[in-house]
């Protein structure tokens, strides 16, 4: 397909949300949305506001809407319409589907999740642990904050049921080998149940690729409105009973999963979402995240602690950093206050904070691809120089 978006200057245009004098780092916890995905929602607000399946023009646009946003999700992820589903956001559509999954388990199995996991993919699974007597374990991570594979390994069992992982790491920026990850689920008889949330802006999603069996993301963290998505391979939705009410229909077979009505304005949102993205294309986005990940690598003062992966190899440019001499929720202050966007705290990654003894987090820089250099550069330089103010 003709890209359409090739440099970061026609990227930046699409978002009048980036005229704002703010440098946005703080995508990690949603990013800015095109305008495209603004008017989408408008529009459909405005022309096709209905309920499902009435006999009227707006209820019929509405249909046709949710049956398109369907096949750009299961598009989106190399997926099945029967596949994927829509809910208010990742960690609800977790509970719902890890509660289905688990009807049929007995006292005593395992769910192995990791320590580079968002709470949305392991408190789902510890409520469910504390409720049937299940046995939740963590697979550590090496010095760089990489999954040790011979750690997972050894803590599968003929009790496993699902191994729970991240594609990436919300905090640290790095990169699981998924299909290697789900291959040794599989071997083991468990489900690979993966939380692609922070991914999802930073690289192609391909269920089929990993042989993931659930996969679970979210539109806000890539250029769309708040909403979340699921994949589920269709003979596991199948399988599985779902927690839904009667009346509500049963195809396709994901759509059990979904409870009431959807947000529709926010589906024609994610429609435009992924029409951008097709605009941009993953190439563009791929290699301008990974050199500016590498211009923000290079320039990090030496004031300032990277923790995680050193290079560009295995990660996502999403980098967790703290200076000895203020806390990261000062330093985000004073980034504020000089026009950055940026996060302080432990972002839900609970257990990697624990494991690097950070136990008040440090301060998140997120790049995405609508970022430039000349950012980049200026945040390096305010790094800088609220470590000098303050030693
Ligand atoms: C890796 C990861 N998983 C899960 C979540 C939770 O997503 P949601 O807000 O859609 O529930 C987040 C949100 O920050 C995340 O970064």
């Amino acid at each position: 397909m003709a890209r359409v978006l090739t440099t970061v200057e026609a990227v930046r245009a699409r978002f009048s949300a980036l005229r704002q004098p703010l440098a946005f780092f703080d995508a990690p916890g949603g990013t800015q949305v095109p305008d495209s995905v603004v008017e989408a929602i408008a529009d459909y607000l405005r022309d096709a506001n209905a309920n499902t399946g009435g006999a009227f023009p707006t209820s019929r646009a509405t249909d046709a809407l949710i049956t398109k946003a369907r096949a750009t999700a299961a598009d989106f992820l190399n997926a099945t319409i029967d596949e994927v589903a829509f809910g208010a956001n990742m960690t609800t559509l977790n509970f719902a589907l890890t509660r289905a999954a688990a009807r049929e388990w007995r006292e005593g199995d395992e769910i192995v999740c990791t320590t580079l996991d968002h709470d949305g993919n392991i408190s789902p699974w510890l409520e469910l642990a504390h409720d049937r007597s299940f046995v939740v374990k963590f697979a550590g991570v090496d010095d760089e904050c990489r999954l040790d594979l011979d750690h997972l390994r050894s803590l599968l069992t003929d009790r496993t049921r699902v191994v729970a992982f991240p594609w990436a790491s919300n905090a640290v920026g790095t990169v699981t080998p998924v299909a290697d990850v789900a291959a040794l689920a599989h071997d083991a008889g468990a489900l690979a149940w993966v939380d692609a949330v922070h991914y999802g802006p930073h690289g192609r999603i391909d269920v089929q690729a990993v042989d993931a069996d659930v996969l679970l993301c979210s539109p806000y963290k890539f250029y769309g409105p708040h909403l979340g998505v699921a994949f589920g391979k269709a003979e596991l939705l199948e399988s599985w009973r779902p927690y839904k009410v009667r009346p509500a229909s049963d195809f396709p077979v994901a759509s059990r999963y979904e409870t009431g009505t959807l947000a529709h304005e926010l589906l024609a949102g994610f429609v435009a979402a992924v029409e951008y993205l097709d605009d941009v294309g993953w190439d563009f986005v791929v290699e301008h995240e990974r050199e500016l990940g590498q211009r923000l690598l290079d320039g990090l003062p030496d004031a300032w602690q990277l923790h995680g992966l050193r290079t560009m190899e295995g990660r996502v440019p999403t980098f967790a950093i703290t200076n000895e001499s203020m806390s990261p929720q000062e330093a985000t202050a004073r980034l504020g206050e000089r026009g950055f966007a940026v996060w302080d705290g432990n972002y839900y990654a609970v257990e990697i904070m624990k494991r690097l003894g950070l136990d008040d987090g440090a301060v998140r820089v997120g790049i995405v691809h609508y970022n430039t250099a000349d950012e980049v550069g200026r945040l390096s330089a305010a790094l800088d120089e609220i470590a000098r103010l303050e030693a």
